[in-house]
């Protein structure tokens, strides 16, 4: 029998310690009735992302905060991929400009790199990667993905979100998507999206 995934009134840990995603995750399962937490109430040490990959990092993350309090854990790992550098800059989204860059520091950097590059070759995507274990050593851990695709702007426009939003232009929107309402922004996002089908599947089984 599959174990089952906590529920309405069970304690979920958010390994996250960013507080634009621990409000935006948090707003999305609040109507589901988990009772989230973030990890930080536990005073879980950060993990050392050392994987390769969205998904790889993000069970790392999990795994770390349920070892820590015992308890089941939902991990996102997210950033953005610029197809014009070879997908960077990718896992290091949050430390681009270097480690304990804020968010202004990155999307400079970011600019600087796209300097040359054309407005027709600035595609990109947002991608989040979801991992839910019940416990350390889950074996079969729920994993769910989602991609929000987009242009790099030339200069940064909008003061909602966080992170790269100033300068994601939504196609057919003519907008960031630090222009977007919070609520129209999870709609669309990468973290909604992979949030969407984490539910599917903690409901599934
Ligand atoms: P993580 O905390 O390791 O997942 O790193 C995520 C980083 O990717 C953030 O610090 C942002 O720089 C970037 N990022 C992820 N999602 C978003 C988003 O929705 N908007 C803007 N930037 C994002």
């Amino acid at each position: 029998m599959i174990e089952s995934v906590p529920g309405p009134g069970h304690v979920l840990v958010l390994a996250s310690g960013n507080a634009g995603k621990l409000r935006e995750l948090g707003a999305m399962l609040a109507p589901l009735g988990w009772k989230v937490a973030p990890q930080s109430d536990w005073d879980v040490p950060e993990a050392v992302e050392d994987g390769l990959s969205f998904i790889e990092n993000a069970l790392i993350k999990a795994r770390n905060a349920s070892m820590h309090t015992g308890l089941p854990a939902l991990a996102d790992d997210s950033g953005l991929v610029v197809d014009a550098l070879r997908g960077e800059p990718g896992i290091f989204s949050a430390r681009y400009a270097g480690k304990g860059a804020g968010d202004e520091a990155n999307n400079r950097k970011l600019l600087r790199e796209l300097e040359a590059v054309p407005e027709s070759r600035r595609s990109a995507h947002f991608y989040c990667a979801m991992a839910l274990v019940r416990h350390e050593k889950d074996p079969a851990p729920l994993l769910a993905t989602g991609a929000w695709k987009g242009v790099i702007a030339l200069s940064p426009s909008g003061s909602g979100g966080f992170g790269y939003d100033p300068l994601f232009r939504v196609p057919g929107m003519n907008c960031t998507s630090a222009q977007l309402q919070p609520d129209e922004k999870n709609r669309l996002s990468h973290r909604g999206k992979a949030l969407a089908r984490m539910k599917e599947l903690m409901a599934s089984i």
